[in-house]
């Protein structure tokens, strides 16, 4: 019998759910073997709850050095050399040195507070600049990806005017066809930027993600400081606008839920977290077992690459009753779509600001938003590790004031 492929061929066609394909693995076979054709290696696929968490939660057996995307990606080959300043494909202690730079960088609650009303300004005027527009509009293309843009290029202290390098870099990093050579090519231009900011931030300090990393990272080598604020810029950007514009889409299909979320603001960080589990990281999060061992009484043998189905773990009914429906008042203290255990999403607690604040101004600010092509006529991202609708065409009654 031929492997199942990654990505399946036409996960556009369930737009709020893992593949059927997938939900009838987790059922009878929580482990299967897959084949990941853009990296060229065969892997174990797993798609139930508990053995998502073992598998991610333990980074002494799995490690992270395969990239966590490296399965779908023809760019970087998961068993290419961990080089300096690699932080995303470490593991232990070298990781962790890393992600305590990160933490006052973006991640405290203290730092989130001090930028929501900056995050706020820039979703209110993004949602201005559509009053000015004719409609329909693309929310993906002219709303989602300038707010995050402007988001993270604001926390990182990158002028408005030079935004687009980071694009660049994304758009060839998510694309699961880019060759090594053009992803080289692609991540040069970024990189030499970031190092003449970090050389500029040096010499005159700031307030920013960058300056704060300077501050507090004297041990950390320009390189590493570099592909640590190019991996945010990359990072915080094209995930965040593409779960924003999956996240509306989901909302507009239920208009129940959607007017509860309209007449109870209370209900907003309840939807971020429900928009996040039923949608956030769809394609899986690789790794490589480090010694020989076995996951659901399966044997694995040292260097097998494993693939964590995250949004599979996120639709497992024992864990989520009804997996599949929209429910923003369930509980999802253990949703895992910002991942599990030593890698999980340093940028968390910014994409949950954004994502609130847009769902609790959106709906809020522009009446009777909604799609303006039937929902089987919105293209989804295809061979990317980022998903959701490619384009999504919206339209509107009024634009209110902010
Ligand atoms: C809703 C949007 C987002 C989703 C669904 C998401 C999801 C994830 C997931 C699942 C991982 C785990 C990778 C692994 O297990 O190997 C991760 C890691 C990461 N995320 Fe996010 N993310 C989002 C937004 C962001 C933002 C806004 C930033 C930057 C500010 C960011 C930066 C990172 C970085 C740097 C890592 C690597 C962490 C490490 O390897 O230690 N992400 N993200």
């Amino acid at each position: 019998m031929s492997l199942p492929v990654l990505p399946l061929p036409d996960e556009a066609s369930c737009p709020f759910g893992p593949h059927p394909e997938i939900d009838a693995l987790r059922e009878h076979r929580p482990l299967t073997r897959v084949r990941c054709p853009a990296a060229g290696i065969e892997a174990w696929l797993v798609t139930d709850y508990a053995d998502v968490r073992e598998v991610l939660g333990d980074s002494r057996r799995f490690s992270s050095s395969g990239g966590a995307t490296g399965h779908l990606l023809a760019s970087t080959p998961p068993d290419s050399p961990v080089e300096e300043g690699d932080f995303a494909r470490m593991d232990g202690a070298d990781h962790v040195r890393f992600r305590h730079l990160f933490a006052p960088a973006v991640g405290t609650a203290k730092r989130m507070a001090e930028i929501r009303p900056m995050v706020q300004r820039i979703v209110d005027e993004a949602i201005d600049e559509l009053a000015g527009q004719a409609h329909p509009i693309d929310l993906h293309e002219q709303f989602a990806k300038p707010v995050t843009t402007a988001v993270i290029g604001e926390l990182l202290g990158v002028p408005a005017g030079d935004r687009k390098i980071f694009h660049r870099t994304a758009e060839a990093q998510f694309d699961n066809e880019t060759t090594i050579d053009e992803f080289s090519a692609a991540k040069q231009p970024l990189f030499e930027y970031v190092q003449d900011l970090i050389t500029q931030r040096r010499a005159e300090p700031a307030d920013d993600a960058i300056s704060i990393m300077i501050e507090r990272g004297a041990d950390f080598s320009d390189l590493e400081l570099v592909k640590m604020a190019s991996g945010l810029l990359v990072g915080g950007y094209d995930a965040t606008a593409a779960l924003i514009a999956h996240g509306v889409l989901a909302l507009l299909e239920e208009p129940a839920q959607l007017a509860l979320l309209r007449e109870n603001p209370d209900v907003v960080p309840g939807a971020v977290e429900e928009v996040v589990r039923l949608l956030g990281a769809t394609t899986g999060m690789l790794r490589i077992a480090v010694t020989d061992t076995e996951i659901a009484g399966t044997p694995i043998a040292a260097g097998d690459y494993l693939v964590a189905m995250l949004q599979a773990a996120n639709h497992d009914p024992a864990q989520f009753p009804d997996p599949g429906r929209l429910d923003l008042r369930r509980d999802n203290r253990r949703q895992l779509g910002f991942g599990f255990g030593a890698h999980l999403c340093v940028g968390r607690q910014l994409a949950r600001l954004e994502l609130a604040v847009v769902l609790g101004t959106l709906f809020r600010r522009i009446s009777g938003l909604r799609l303006a092509v039937p929902i089987d006529r919105i293209p989804f991202k295809r061979n990317s590790p980022i998903t959701g609708p490619d384009r999504l065409l919206v339209t509107w009654d009024e634009i209110r004031p902010a």
